[in-house]
């Protein structure tokens, strides 16, 4: 069994508490959206509880340390060194219209920079956790990036703007250089999951803007403690105060970039 940190423990131990109360909203939505009122405010409330329980645990744990949440924004610690960035539920989206692919993304930011991450998928039930020097890992198993080379049997993760968000003719230019050289495109609505995807390898590469630091803290840590790169779309490395995100694995980052900084 891969040994975990006490402090990738704490944050397993955490996001398992917090996941019991995602699960059973989850199911209940199902019967929620034949209601008048419809699952709307009872998906914000999940993802409030969730909220309210991972601060619990995380501060109980390290009491010292600040906070950033999603909900909740941000709260200095203490401990400068250190701070909890949290999305309690990443996937809204999916949650509220019933699709199983939703996640808890935990971070822990150290002197500025991703230090370990856990993020939980509680429907399937996959614990993908790494910390800085330390390895990723999905469950017991370790992580590493895809090895595909070609661009064309490449399988591309990104996330769409929506109504009201993000520059929708500079998405659509992206997406069709992207679909024009790879194999294929998804967009699976969980920015965490994408990013634990391209550790797993089973999404080769990912961009996405803009996204927040919630989202992508802990997966920035996956990624790279499984071999692969994240920078910004760009190329610059400040992804957390500019939410543009850009991984893949080894092989594959400089020509996705390419391509997506082409058109
Ligand atoms: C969203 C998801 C989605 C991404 C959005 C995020 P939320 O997070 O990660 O995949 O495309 O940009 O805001 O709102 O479900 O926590
Ligand atoms: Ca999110
Ligand atoms: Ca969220």
């Amino acid at each position: 069994m891969a040994a975990r940190s006490p402090l990738i423990n704490v944050m397993v131990n955490a996001a398992y508490k917090a996941a019991k109360g995602l699960i059973r909203d989850f199911g209940e939505v199902e019967h929620l959206q034949v209601s008048k009122k419809g699952p709307a405010d009872f998906v914000s409330q999940a993802d409030l509880k969730s909220e309210q329980i991972l601060k619990r645990e995380l501060s109980k744990a390290r009491p010292d340390y600040g906070l950033l949440m999603e909900e909740g924004g941000g709260t200095p610690g203490k401990d400068s060194s250190n701070r909890w960035i949290i999305d309690p539920l990443d996937g809204t989206l999916n949650f509220l219209h019933g699709l199983p692919h939703f996640a808890i993304s935990i971070g822990v930011e150290r002197d500025g920079e991703p230090f370990a991450g856990v993020i939980y998928n509680p429907v399937n039930d996959e614990l993908y956790w790494a910390e800085k020097g330390q390895g990723a890992h999905l469950n017991e198993r370790r992580l590493r990036v895809s090895a595909r080379r070609k661009m064309e049997e490449a399988l591309i993760g990104t996330g769409a703007p929506f109504l009201g968000h993000g520059d929708h003719a500079l998405f659509i230019r992206r997406t069709e250089a992207v679909i024009a050289k790879t194999a294929g495109l998804r967009r699976l609505g969980a920015a965490a999951l994408d990013l634990a995807y391209v550790a797993s390898g089973r999404l080769d590469g990912f961009w996405e803007e803009p996204l927040h630091p919630w989202d992508i803290c802990a997966g920035i840590v996956l990624v790279r403690e499984a071999g692969g790169y994240v920078t910004e779309i760009g190329g610059g490395g400040a992804m957390m105060a500019s939410g543009s995100v850009l991984a893949a694995n080894d092989q594959l980052h400089r020509p996705l970039g390419d391509l997506l900084r082409g058109v």
